[in-house]
């Protein structure tokens, strides 16, 4: 008998040993002459458990984790004898981690190998292509309008409406560019999902190409993510051998290719227009707009532009999921959002889940609180841009709309935790010192702005007028807030006064402490 042992290479389980265990994992059983089949994977997102081995057995996979190469040993033992261990974390189908989640993106991340079309394809990958390839633009662009899908880079701009302008725009080319920078802190689904399941982007990509008319697309990927870029390189060569992209796509008359650019890592480069001027070999520096990329993009062409999670969607939708997508979640915010626990929590990691799911739920419940062990303080949702929720909040659900009404943002989806032991006024400037450093320098209010707000927090930190000083910040914040041109400068508000709101004693004099500590 061969034991097929699923072990992943996502950079997170990399990062805790997951190539030490297999090695170990691989000398043991040789050693033993036990016979192995070692697969590498991409994470299921339980990252406090990884690495996490799976076995298959009759009745499905069965997980262990965190495993660690002194425990390779016994585990084998257990997985031999389908025994008892104390890394045994039983079906990894039934985990309640995982159980509680709707993976309509991130259903193969962790179970297939990412560099494996025929695995891709075993488990219902292309069939988004294949009933795309039957079907009218017009038709594809209503699947997507119907489903609700809106994108998940930040903004929430439904991605049929997008598609729709493209396609109607005339042009001799047209591109379509996936924005896979993913600067925002506490992020990572971008990320895992290129070293998970990096067909089912490209596969999204080529049915927006078709919908829209364009036959070339670019993955514009952050340096700091080698691993991810390997993944992707190795599927679009696999997608190109096999006729899923070059010329001619399934032998129909569509033709769509795709290659990878590398940021050089700027945080402004996540933002459309800025990420086009990348693209084009130029400096990263915001665009004016109109003209919308959809209208006038990459090379002056109509261009889509769309987040790795928004295309990842794609497929599921049109292999005939458009009406099951809209049926989940709340309000404007269909369908399911891959949401990242970061920062201080004790279960951090991906969990896809439909809109309308309370922060605190997540939070508590899914998180199981923080690390540390310390109370919950605060919360950033949606990236360094994002505002800081106090407990008193936790009742948001997790939808576009209801964030806004409390002056917060989904973004991306990430959520950072911080326990009691932080000091907000800390983070406030954290915020606008990031501002001042990522600033692309286009526009007065954040290139000057952010560095006058930096100084504004450092006299309020020092006790210097705080009343008046404060008064400063604010009008600063509306200033950035209303005279920015791009959500860089005008979201840096919403840390800076969400922190300032809801926490308001930690902008007098530094909190004793903190003094100490300084
Ligand atoms: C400063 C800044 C950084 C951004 N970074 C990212 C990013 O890393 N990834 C992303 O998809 N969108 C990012 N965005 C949003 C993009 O400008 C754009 O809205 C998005 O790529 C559109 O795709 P979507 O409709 O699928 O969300 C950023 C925006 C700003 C203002
Ligand atoms: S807000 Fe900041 S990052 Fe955005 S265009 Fe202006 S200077 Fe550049």
């Amino acid at each position: 008998m061969t034991l097929r042992i699923f072990i992943p290479r996502d950079a997170g389980a990399l990062a805790v040993g997951a190539d030490e265990v297999t090695e170990a994992l691989v000398n043991v059983a040789a050693s033993r002459g036990i016979a192995i089949d070692t697969v590498r994977t991409g994470s299921r997102g339980l990252y406090w458990l990884e690495p996490m081995l799976e076995v298959a057995t009759a009745q499905g996979r069965v997980a262990f984790g965190p495993v660690t190469e002194d425990d390779v040993g016994s585990v084998l033992d257990a997985m031999l004898a389908d025994a008892a261990h104390p890394l045994r974390l039983g079906l990894t189908e039934e985990i309640p981690w995982l159980k509680r989640q709707t993976r309509l993106s991130f259903g193969r991340c962790g179970v297939i190998d990412p560099s494996s079309l025929d695995d891709y394809r075993a488990h219902d990958g292309y069939k988004g292509l294949a009933r795309a390839l039957t079907l009218t633009p017009d038709a594809i662009i209503a699947d997507v309008t119907t489903s609700g899908l809106r994108g998940r880079g930040g903004a929430g701009f439904p991605t049929g409406i997008k598609w729709k302008t493209v396609a109607a725009t005339d042009a001799d080319r047209k591109f379509i560019v996936c924005n896979a920078d993913e600067g925002d802190s506490g992020t990572f689904a971008d990320r895992m999902l290129f070293e998970g399941d990096p067909f089912v982007v490209i596969e999204g990509m080529t049915i927006a190409g078709i919908a829209v008319g364009a036959t070339k697309g670019y993955i514009y990927i952050r340096s700091e993510y080698p691993h991810a870029i390997a993944a992707t390189n190795i599927a679009i060569a696999a997608a190109q051998r096999a006729g899923f992209l070059g010329a001619n796509i399934c032998g129909t008359a569509h033709s769509f290719d795709l290659e990878v650019r590398v940021g050089a890592g700027a945080y402004v480069c996540g933002e459309e227009t800025a990420l086009l001027e990348s693209i084009e070999g130029r400096r990263g520096i915001v665009r004016a707009k109109p003209p919308l990329p959809a209208h006038k993009g990459l090379f002056g062409k109509p261009t889509v532009i769309n987040n790795v999670l928004s295309f990842a969607a794609i497929p599921f939708i049109l292999a005939g999921g458009a009406q099951a997508y809209a049926d989940c979640g709340m309000g404007r915010s269909r369908g399911t959002m891959p949401i990242q626990l970061a920062g201080n929590i004790k279960h951090g990691g991906l969990f896809e889940v439909a809109f309308g799911i309370t922060l605190g739920e997540l939070v508590d419940e899914v998180g199981g609180g923080t690390l540390s062990g310390r109370p919950v303080r605060a919360v950033q949702v949606g990236g360094p841009l994002g505002a800081y929720f106090p407990r008193e909040l936790f009742d948001t659900p997790f939808d576009y709309e209801a964030f806004a009404k409390r002056d917060g943002l989904i973004g991306h989806g990430g959520i950072v935790v911080f326990d009691d032991s932080v000091d907000m006024s800390k983070q406030a400037r954290f915020a606008m010192e990031f501002c001042a450093v990522e600033s692309c320098g286009k526009c007065t209010p954040c290139r000057i702005g952010s560095t006058r707000g930096v100084e504004t927090i450092d006299r309020i930190r020092k006790g210097e007028r705080v009343a008046e000083n404060t008064a400063v910040l604010e009008d600063l914040c509306h200033t950035l807030k209303f005279g920015s041109l791009c959500a860089l400068g005008g979201f840096t508000s919403y840390p800076v006064m969400s922190a300032l709101k809801h926490f308001p004693e930690d902008f007098g004099a530094a909190p004793p402490r903190l003094q100490a500590a300084e």
